[in-house]
């Protein structure tokens, strides 16, 4: 069976006391309240990650993400982050190519690449984010994006790497904006991701990889999203920052 996930993006959002304080709420929320087997991921700005990352050292179904990741091992990249500096304070899981990333900071396909190679060599879990913008959807883009997203991104990997791999399907059009796609949307998507998978690395890798959905997930509409037999969890973005409405979302899975 695979992983039933449900992961908090926090962007550039809270303080330090801030995110302690709603990373304490979450773990104790979690530790007190009956919740079907999911994991939880936390991805806090880099700045808290040690912080966080002790906090949460209490409860087994709470893990810690970085939300993004240097392309370079190391050296002369001013304000850059890497792969091994953030497994070294605690980080099991990052979030690549999330489409803030791509969109803002121009981040292309073989950078996203660069940087899963990179995080799977030091033991992370890359949670890699794919997803369509609201013009090539109405195009009838949509298929042929992802498509290109897997192929240039992910499909070098080997089976072994691609197991490590976390995906997560967030349409550009959804993200932050209240729209959220709707259920069919998100079950044809993950399947046809799935289905890639399939035909690239086989059945039981496919069947094993956990497909998050994000883009305007809530407590809302979380069950009707996660209840489609391709969608695995949810990235959260918006709705992380409130420990009750992260914690209820959880519970929908
Ligand atoms: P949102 O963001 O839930 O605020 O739409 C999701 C994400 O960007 O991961």
């Amino acid at each position: 069976m695979r992983k039933k996930i449900v992961a908090g993006n926090w962007k550039m959002n809270t303080d330090y006391p801030q995110g302690l304080w709603l990373a304490s709420e979450v773990v104790n929320m979690v530790n007190d309240e009956v919740l079907s087997n999911v994991t939880v991921i936390l991805a806090p700005p880099f700045s808290h990650l040690y912080g966080v990352g002790q906090l949460i050292k209490e409860s087994p179904k709470v893990h810690l993400a970085a939300q993004n990741c240097g392309s370079e091992k190391s050296g002369a990249f001013t304000g850059e982050v890497s792969a091994s500096m953030v497994k070294s304070v605690g980080a099991e899981y990052v979030i690549i190519g999330h489409s803030e990333r791509r969109h803002i900071y121009g981040e292309n396909n073989a950078m996203v690449e660069r940087k899963i190679k990179l995080s799977l060599e030091t033991g992370l879990y890359p949670i890699f984010c794919c997803g369509e913008t609201l013009n090539e959807r109405n195009s009838g883009k949509h298929f042929q994006v992802i498509n290109s997203q897997l192929e240039e991104a992910l499909f070098e990997l080997t089976e072994n790497e691609i197991s490590r791999v976390v995906i997560a399907y967030e349409p550009v059009w959804a993200i932050g904006t209240g729209v959220n796609a709707t259920s069919h949307q998100a079950q044809e998507i993950h399947h046809f991701i799935r289905n890639s998978i399939k035909e690239k690395y086989g059945e039981s890798i496919s069947d094993s990889t956990s497909i998050l959905y994000g883009g305007s997930c809530n407590s809302k509409n979380a069950k009707e999203l996660f209840c489609n037999p391709d969608v695995d969890g949810g990235l959260i973005g918006g709705a992380s920052l409130k420990s009750r409405e992260f914690v209820d979302i959880i519970k929908m899975i």
